[in-house]
């Protein structure tokens, strides 16, 4: 299970061009069933995910940020700040890191079924909610663009460079 799953975390990648295909509503399912399963605060389960894959939607997003990459469909993961747990001792909010470990959850699942996906974060945050009524309690935190990779389809040069152990974990000391 472990190697089955390195291969699956090491064999994603940023997958910035599509194929012309849209992805199924069945395969979007699947993906938000993958998300279904994250952990979060408290388990207040505080994403708010919406589906975009009609045109004039797409046609919405295009014009809330550059990198959507003519990607067919696309999940705008949010949290609900009034349902997301609160640290008491200093009120720090769990919505953005609920919200990604369910687009992690997502992302992963993307890439089991074939799908790729690029997490964005480069968007005008007042456009998405402007474009999409987002009500105020809502935080839009990740964009997942996604669609089947185009078959010139790469990972960027950069992709497999990654920080030794060594610079990132610390055993008991830093
Ligand atoms: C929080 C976050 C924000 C990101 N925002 C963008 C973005 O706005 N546009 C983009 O093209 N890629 C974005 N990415 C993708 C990263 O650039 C990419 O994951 C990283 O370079 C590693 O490449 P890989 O995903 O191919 O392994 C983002 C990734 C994360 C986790």
């Amino acid at each position: 299970m472990y190697e089955e799953f390195m291969r699956l975390a090491a064999e994603r990648y940023s997958v910035r061009r599509f194929d012309g295909r849209s992805v199924e509503r069945p395969v979007i399912e699947k993906i938000l069933r993958a998300g279904q399963l994250a952990p979060t605060g408290c388990n207040n389960q505080p994403q708010r995910i919406l589906v975009i894959d009609a045109p004039e939607s797409l046609e919405k997003l295009r014009r809330c940020t550059k990198c959507h990459f003519d990607a067919p469909a696309a999940l705008l993961v949010c949290h609900d700040r009034e349902a997301c747990w609160k640290r008491p001792y200093d009120g720090k909010l769990s919505g953005d890191i609920d919200a990604s470990i369910v687009a992690t959850h997502m992302m992963l699942a993307a890439a089991a079924l074939g799908v790729g996906t690029t997490w964005v974060m480069h968007f005008i945050p007042e456009a998405v909610r402007q474009e999409f009524s987002l009500p105020e309690r809502l935080e839009p935190t990740a964009l997942l663009v996604m669609g089947y990779p185009a078959g010139d389809a790469a990972p960027y040069p950069g992709h497999l460079t990654r920080r030794e152990l060594e610079e990132t974990v610390f055993y008991n000391e830093l």
